[in-house]
């Protein structure tokens, strides 16, 4: 991708320095910002067309506008609020945006705190991630040395290693000091510090569409046009892992075919299945033609989510891919609502139950039912994402189920759970965490023998 042999986010060359972000062009953005009104950097985010990065494609025009009118209407504070967290499986590229160029993201917060008016602005990221908080501290400093409009208002909080961290709402009771829990109200209705009477209203963005937000206001919303398609302009940095010859962090403007990012780029053989996260529909060869954007995805009957990419081929026992993401939810999920939290946990057993070549039909149809109430009075889409994925994944290789339930033989139960420790940019490896096996559906880690030794033992005790 590029604009000048580099894409439009991602640099040639890691920016080391605030110096070397304004030779490249940085610093504009915040400057033409500052020179607008509040309103018209917002009218100017409009007409770019940017949709947030983070999972749901919302335009980020209409959420900042919206929060504001909020607080008029409150006569309250409002506050942002930026979403490091990157906990979806199979992504990994707000790390590489940080490591890459984290001005051009702490650029993005300044313009959205003169354009909302918000108070303070905090940056949520997982405290394991030690190299970009790091680096968004080192960097922080330099733009509060040069007196960056904004910057004595920005303020890092480390949080945990949970999935749910990163859902907007579970950051801000983080951020208040308490456990990754969802609440019921959304933080444009009621944010940090809500009270009754002053809701204190939240702008959650992630930082794929913060930098973005700085490079808009640098070069304008035409530029950002000229990628891309007209529902879903510019470009987005995408992650593909799994069964690949070239895992990595791509940028690639929106409308590019799945089939060029899968089998292109990434160099997918044989491709059998492929997600989007964790949330979403499965992908399949059928889809390949389909474009990269929030409505042509979702009018394929797919998700784009965070563009984070698994990929698994035809060696693949699909009960098994199956296996290991509903396992993952079902150990994420909070507990705050019953049906999400037993749903998942017994969709997961059901499932390790056909990899030990110990099911019956009756234990598919009881999945397939299980995931229909998975998401009764749910707080938040943990379990519509779920739903998506046992039923769609289930529905495209019901063959497979049937022919696996009925040779009774357990499959190889190999699998990874797809969260993204580290890509090496050099070597293309990807690890994983070593120990996310060992996670209890109430978070702990388990320090006893490997889940190969407990399942052993389970069927031994039968
Ligand atoms: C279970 C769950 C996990 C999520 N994790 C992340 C995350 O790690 N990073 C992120 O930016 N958004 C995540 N989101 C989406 C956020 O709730 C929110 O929509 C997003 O940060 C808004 O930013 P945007 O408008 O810029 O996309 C998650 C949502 C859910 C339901
Ligand atoms: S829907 Fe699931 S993950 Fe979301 S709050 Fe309820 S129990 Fe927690």
């Amino acid at each position: 991708m590029t604009d000048d042999d580099h894409g439009r986010l991602l640099p040639s060359a890691a920016v080391t320095s605030l110096a070397e972000h304004l030779q490249l062009g940085g610093g504009a953005g915040l400057q033409r910002a500052l020179e607008l009104e509040p309103d018209e950097v917002i009218a100017e985010i409009e007409r770019a067309g940017l949709r947030g990065r983070g999972g749901a494609g919302f335009p980020t025009a209409t959420k900042w506008r919206g929060v504001k009118a909020t607080a008029a209407e409150h006569s309250s504070p409002l506050t942002l609020v930026a979403n490091a967290a990157e906990g979806e499986p199979g992504t990994y590229k707000d790390r590489v945006l940080i490591e890459q160029e984290p001005y051009a993201f702490l650029e993005g917060i300044c313009i959205a705190l003169h354009a909302s008016g918000a108070e303070r602005a905090h940056i949520g990221i997982k405290a394991k991630f030690t190299g970009p908080v790091q680096r968004l501290s080192e960097a922080l400093g330099e733009i509060g040395d040069a007196a960056w409009p904004g910057a004595d208002r920005i303020d890092i909080v480390t949080g945990p290693d949970e999935y749910l961290f990163g859902e907007e709402t579970a950051m801000l009771e983080v951020i208040e000091g308490k456990l990754p829990m969802p609440r019921i109200v959304k933080p444009f209705e009621a944010g940090l510090g809500a009270t009754t009477t002053r809701p204190n209203p939240t702008i959650v963005n992630n930082v794929e569409t913060l930098s973005h937000a700085a490079w808009i206001l640098a070069h304008g919303a035409d530029w950002f046009r000229g990628a891309g398609t007209d529902t879903t302009p510019g470009t987005m940095l995408f992650t593909v892992v799994g069964d690949v010859a070239h895992p990595g962090t791509y940028e690639l403007p929106l409308g590019t075919p799945l089939r060029t990012l899968l089998i292109d780029i990434a160099g997918a053989e044989d491709l059998k299945a492929a997600y989007s996260g964790v949330s979403s529909t499965v992908i399949t060869p059928d889809h390949l033609d389909v474009p990269l954007g929030f409505d042509e995805m979702q009018e394929a009957g797919l998700g784009m989510g965070s563009g984070g990419f698994i990929v698994y081929d035809t060696s693949r026992s699909i009960v098994d891919v199956l296996a290991v993401l509903v396992h993952f939810l079902s150990v994420e999920s909070c507990g705050q609502c019953n049906a999400c939290k037993l749903g998942n946990l017994e969709m997961a057993e059901i499932l390790a139950k056909v990899q030990r070549g110990e099911a019956t039909q009756g234990d598919l149809e009881r999945l397939l039912r299980r995931n229909q109430t998975v998401t009764d009075m749910n707080r938040c889409f943990l379990p519509v994402g779920s739903q998506l994925l046992v039923g769609s994944t289930v529905q495209a290789f019901v063959d497979e189920f049937v022919a696996t339930v009925e040779r009774g033989e357990p499959t190889p139960a190999d699998l990874p759970t797809p969260l993204i420790d580290d890509i090496d940019e050099d070597t293309g490896e990807v690890t994983y965490p070593s120990r996310y096996h060992l996670k209890q559906p109430d978070w702990s880690y388990a320090d006893v023998e490997p889940i190969e030794e407990r399942r052993q033992a389970l069927r031994e005790q039968r």
